[in-house]
This record gives C-alpha cells, structure tokens and sequence, in this order.
C-alpha cells in the first residue's frame, strides 16, 4: 500500500505529466512542420505516457491518484515570464526537464523504494534523458540566430525562476518531501 504521502508525491507527479502533455502539445500545434515540431510531438506524446504510466504505478499500489491544484510548470512562467519565441520556449523547456530529471533521479535514490514505483520510475527516465538532450540540442543550434550570450541570458532567467519555485514548492510540502527523501539529509 502506499503512504499519504508517497499518494501525494506520485500523484504530483502524474499531475505534472499531464500538464506536460498539454503545454508541448500546445506549442507542437502552433509551430511549423519541421524537426523541432518532429520532435515536439513525440516528446507531449511520451509526457501523456508518463501520466499514465503513474496512474497504472498508483493503482498497482492499490491507491487512486489524487485531484491536484497548481500546475507547477505555471508558476514558471509566472516567475521567469511568458516566453515570447522559440528560444525562450526551448530555455523554460530545457530548464524545467532538468529539474524534472534530477528529481526522478532523487527519488530512485530513496532506499526500500517499493518495485512498481522503482520500475516507473527508470521507464520514465530513459524518455526524460532524451527530452533533456533534444531540447539542448536545439537550443544550441538557436544560438546562431539569438547569439550565445542572449541563449545564456534565458537561461540564467528561468534557472533563476526553477529554484525560486521549487523552494516554493519544496516549503508547501516540506512535511511530504523531508519525509520521503530524508535519506539525503542521513
Ligand atoms: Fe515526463
Ligand atoms: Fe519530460
């Protein structure tokens, strides 16, 4: 059975996939065919993927996923400001897989972590790695149209509103995360 608060974190995260899902699959449709559209699709396809692959993890755990508010990726573009082109887009994009992959990484370091949860986790993972690096990529590619130094300004802006938010986030649910990733502290 799960804990409240593992209920909670899985349920957050299945959450956050879903607003995944929605935010790229939006942006695929508004931009022109091309590799970044390419792309784009299959990466809010592997986000629908995810949130399903959790809703499956919660019920193997014999728990429901819970009804969240918030969607986290909002409080980005609330810290950092909308992005206006596709530089900007790919630097929030860039900034927020890597949170998400360090996290994940986190979590799979938790001892004891139960199987469903463990093998969820590494599945989603592999997915998260290639977001990671196809958004660099092109991200990097950007650099010859923005110049290195306004890409590297991007960044800095929304790095700067990931840890804004995610101290946020980690202050609301302190009880919740210092509970499950404690191991880190031992
Ligand atoms: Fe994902
Ligand atoms: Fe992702």
């Amino acid at each position: 059975m799960l804990s409240k608060n593992e209920r909670w974190l899985l349920s957050f995260y299945r959450t956050s996939e879903i607003n995944g899902a929605l935010f790229f699959g939006r942006l695929a449709r508004a931009l022109r065919p091309g590799p970044i559209q390419a792309d784009m699709t299959r990466h809010f396809a592997d986000e629908s993927q995810h949130a399903r692959y959790w809703t499956d993890c919660i019920t193997t755990l014999g728990s429901e996923p819970l009804k969240l508010r918030d969607a986290y990726q909002d409080q980005y573009l609330e810290a950092g400001g909308m992005p206006v082109n596709l530089m900007e887009i790919l630097a929030v994009t860039l900034v927020f897989e890597r949170r998400v992959v360090g996290q994940y990484v986190t979590h799979s370091k938790v001892p004891d972590l139960k199987q469903p949860i463990r093998d969820t986790l590494d599945k989603i993972m592999d997915d998260e790695r290639w977001h990671v690096s196809w958004v660099g990529g092109a991200l990097k590619e950007l650099e010859k149209t923005w110049g290195e130094d306004e890409v590297a300004r991007t960044l800095k802006r929304y790095t700067d509103a990931d840890q804004e938010v995610y101290r946020k986030t980690l202050a609301e649910h302190e009880h919740i995360i210092g509970e499950l990733m404690s191991f880190r502290a031992k």
